[in-house]
């Protein structure tokens, strides 16, 4: 069996029930350095606790942010995977509490520009992740590029992390106009959840949350759902620098709380049900189909994936 096959083979399966499929997390934002990192991290080490096996994609190309986090220097990184021919299993690094993480590296921008071979090769790996984890979270860079957009558009919940600054809220505003407009982007398939981050107190998140949310639906008809506000907590400044998750280092600071309650509703029965689970084959399908195949392979006649 070619790898093409396998991986239609893959998608075909990934559609019936029986298979386990992990349930894809995309945290983002409109503005840099709000704190989509210490989300990403935060609610993965919540998971666990919860005992769910977790996997962090770290694609915020360039600043290797969840690594330093950790603490840990990963050995490899996606590129490897991509062009030294190494495993998905060999590419993850284990940090504290069991989270597992990959890191980027340039390797999702770069894949764009890879043979059909390599991409195939790429899914069919990534697609072993659903084995491997209950959850996994891609914690992306900010803002509205082509790169951010393809992993938006592609996942079925996205966590929209802003804060009360203005800038940070008009450029929450812009990332989910952008969203809207983006052809692929479907509201049916793709709920989006907000977090309210460095807040000085419940009542301004929730405020925060209603300010975007009015703008939203009366322009954009959008639907949003709010998951919570963490304050802001010198304790997870503080870990930061320590290079440890607040929720390990300090698991009585009010973020953690904070974490805790975010987790628990996104694990909560309602919030789970309305996510559709596609799980990570057909997830980068779609990436790559949308961005480069489309035109290329469906030319040829052979479409690599059935899309579901
Ligand atoms: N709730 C908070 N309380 C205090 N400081 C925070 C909080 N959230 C974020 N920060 C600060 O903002 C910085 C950037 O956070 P980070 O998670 O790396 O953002 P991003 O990934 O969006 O760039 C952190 O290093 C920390 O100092
Ligand atoms: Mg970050």
């Amino acid at each position: 069996m070619d790898q093409a096959q396998q991986l239609r083979n893959i998608i075909k399966n990934s559609n019936k029930p029986q298979r386990p499929l992990a349930r894809i997390i995309t945290v983002t934002s409109g503005k840099g350095g709000v704190g989509k990192s210490n989300v990403s991290i935060n609610l993965a080490v919540q998971f666990r606790k919860m005992g769910k096996r977790v996997i962090i994609l770290d694609a915020d190309f360039g600043l290797a942010n969840i690594e330093i986090m950790f603490g840990t220097v990963p050995k490899h990184n996606l590129c490897d995977l991509i062009y030294q021919g190494k495993n998905i299993k060999d590419i993850i690094t284990w940090g504290p509490e069991g989270v597992g993480f990959i890191s980027g590296g340039s390797g999702i921008s770069g894949m764009y520009n890879l043979s059909r071979d390599y991409l195939v090769y790429i899914i069919v790996n990534l697609a072993e992740l659903d084995a491997i984890a209950d959850i996994i979270i891609i914690d992306t860079g900010a803002g509205i590029s082509s790169a951010v957009m393809e992993f938006l558009v592609a996942s079925g919940e996205i966590i929209l992390v802003t804060t009360p600054e203005p800038t940070s809220i008009t450029d929450s505003y812009s990332l989910l106009k952008a969203l809207n407009q983006s052809p692929r982007f479907s509201r049916e398939n793709t709920k989006v959840k907000v977090v309210s981050n460095r807040v000085s107190s419940s009542d301004e998140g929730q405020q925060l949350f209603n300010k975007l949310n009015a703008v939203v639906a009366r322009y954009l008809k959008l639907p949003l759902s709010y998951m919570g506000a963490i304050p802001q907590d010198q304790y997870l400044a503080r870990s930061v620098m320590q290079q440890s998750p607040v929720s390990l280092q300090y698991p009585n600071a009010k973020s953690v709380k904070a974490f805790e309650s975010i987790a628990n509703q996104l694990m909560n029965p309602g919030s789970q049900e309305e996510v559709k689970q596609r799980g990570m084959a057909a997830f980068f399908s779609h990436i790559i189909t949308g961005r480069k195949l489309s035109s290329r392979e469906t030319a040829q006649g052979q479409s690599i994936t059935s899309e579901n």
